[in-house]
């Protein structure tokens, strides 16, 4: 073991008494490591506690399979491996990262456990404070963590929640009113049973009834000039033909595509005694279908939004997967529902390359990332504004582009936005956590970078994320 001279030598152990140098020199080992060897390895128990002697070693983490790099020094007196020897908690019971010999390297190894207890007789307060000092951090770690992915929700449940509701509603109200005409249909099934209608006629009718159907699940969309144009033209022909209550009928029959012709076609099958009769029966039809079509569209918009929110939120994926971030940015769109699109004074502007490669990345974190510039954006913008979503390739890096016509980030503000808790917004609005949760995700978690122009009526924040799991962004 070497001499207490040279462990002085570390600065970790410059301070401490000749007994207790003594007894790190007779309880550590020197271990020599080949290069290309770990020295220790991520996710195993964590035994020992490591200071470089000599030689260059790198520090790596699994990210997503692969290993990502962290450091690499050659300093003698690093220290790694069971660096939270101290804790008698399971939460430092296995190796954080894994350390690699670079070159042949020589590290002193120290059993933790053992150290530990000494350590603890050694600095009994240092002990309590780092042990009271690592679960504050902790705490407030997690804490954050989950303030913002409900930052995120809440940002997005307001929207969310009115989009759905809307639909729903409709089609609540259509399935109500649904009832009324078929039990308004059953009425007149018994009159026409009754017999006022001929066995010849009363199939013509089912075959009008039929061609009507089909017009309405086709009606084309109208403009409310073109419909009150044709609503006075057949109302005048309901009135032309004494059909009591015609000019209600008439914007039924339109907004379901049909017009005079197809009355005509109605007159000639049922005869004129009848045919008040067959248009009311008509009118149930089409009725009918109309709110069956409501139904089908709120519904197929509610499962729409259902998908939409299950793509943001990435349930049931894996967190760390290869995406397009197309389908990302598409899904963040949607949730935020009306406050982003013309219904909110703003326009959309998609600008995305298609042909983009899919890129290796924690998807839903990156929702949050899209939901936190989208929502400054949008708070800069103010209700009237124009939001640009690019997507392009910036040498070898992807490049999601947004923009928008805001005010602009002032130069003294612009130095700060990325601080936790920095915030230019009223109390209770604003928490300052949106682009620090931005920075953390795509620069931490992903290596790539966020960059920001800005200039009145023209902010953009680029984010640019590596095309692959090596990327060294
Ligand atoms: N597009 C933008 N236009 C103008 N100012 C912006 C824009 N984006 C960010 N900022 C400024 O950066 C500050 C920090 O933004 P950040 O998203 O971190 O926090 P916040 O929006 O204030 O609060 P939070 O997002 O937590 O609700 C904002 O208060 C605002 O002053
Ligand atoms: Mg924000």
């Amino acid at each position: 073991m070497s001499t207490s001279v040279e462990l002085r030598n570390l600065f970790l152990f410059a301070d401490l008494s000749d007994e207790q140098l003594a007894w790190i020199g007779e309880h550590a080992d020197v271990v020599e490591v080949a290069a290309g060897e770990d020295v220790v390895t991520e996710g195993e128990p964590a035994r020992c506690f490591h200071v470089l002697l000599s030689g260059t070693v790198a520090m790596s983490r699994m990210i997503g399979g692969d290993a990502v790099e962290t450091t690499r020094t050659d300093q003698p007196g690093v220290y790694f491996g069971a660096v939270q020897f101290y804790l008698d908690d399971d939460s430092a019971r296995d190796y954080p990262s894994s350390v690699r010999a670079i070159t042949d390297a020589a590290v002193l190894a120290l059993p933790a456990k053992e150290f530990a207890r000494e350590f603890a007789q050694w600095f009994p307060m240092a002990m309590h404070l780092l042990e009271g000092m690592l679960l504050g951090m902790r705490k407030s770690n997690s804490q954050v963590a989950e303030r913002e992915r409900l930052l995120a929700l809440g940002k997005l449940s307001a929207g969310l929640t009115h989009e759905l509701n809307n639909p729903a509603a409709a089609a609540g109200r259509a399935a109500d009113a649904l009832r009324d005409r078929v039990a308004g249909m059953r009425n007149k099934l018994a009159m026409i049973a009754s017999g006022k209608l001929a066995g010849a006629q009363l199939q013509k009718l089912v075959m009008a009834q039929d061609e009507f159907v089909k017009k309405v699940r086709h009606a084309p969309a109208l403009t409310p000039m073109q419909a009150s144009d044709l609503e006075d033209e057949l109302g005048d022909w309901f009135d032309d033909h004494d059909i009591a209550g015609g000019w209600d009928l008439a914007p039924v029959f339109v907004s379901g595509g049909l017009g005079v012709e197809d009355m005509e076609a109605v007159l000639t099958s049922a005869g004129e005694e009848t045919i008040e009769g067959a248009i009311r029966w008509l009118s149930y039809t089409v009725e009918t279908e109309s709110l069956i079509r409501e139904i089908l569209d709120a519904t197929s918009r509610i499962s729409d939004l259902v998908g939409a929110a299950k793509q943001y939120s990435q349930m049931d994926r894996a967190p760390y997967r290869w995406i397009d971030v197309h389908e990302g940015l598409e899904a963040t769109l949607v949730m935020f529902g009306r406050k982003v699109g013309p219904d909110g004074g703003i326009d959309i502007v998609r600008d995305y390359d298609r042909s983009l490669p899919q890129i290796p990345a924690y998807s839903a974190e990156l929702n949050q990332v899209w939901t936190n510039i989208i929502d400054n954006a949008v708070d800069a913008m103010d209700g009237a504004g124009t939001l640009t979503v690019r997507t392009a390739l910036a040498g070898d890096r992807l490049m999601v582009e947004i923009g928008d016509t805001g005010p602009g980030i002032p130069p003294e503000v612009r130095k700060r936005i990325f601080e936790p808790f920095y915030t230019t917004k009223a109390v209770g609005k604003g928490t300052g956590l949106g682009l620090d949760v931005t920075y953390r995700v795509v620069v931490g978690r992903h290596h790539g970078d966020v960059v920001v122009t800005s200039e009145p009526g023209d902010t953009r924040f680029q984010v640019l994320l590596p095309l692959s799991e090596s990327g060294d962004g």
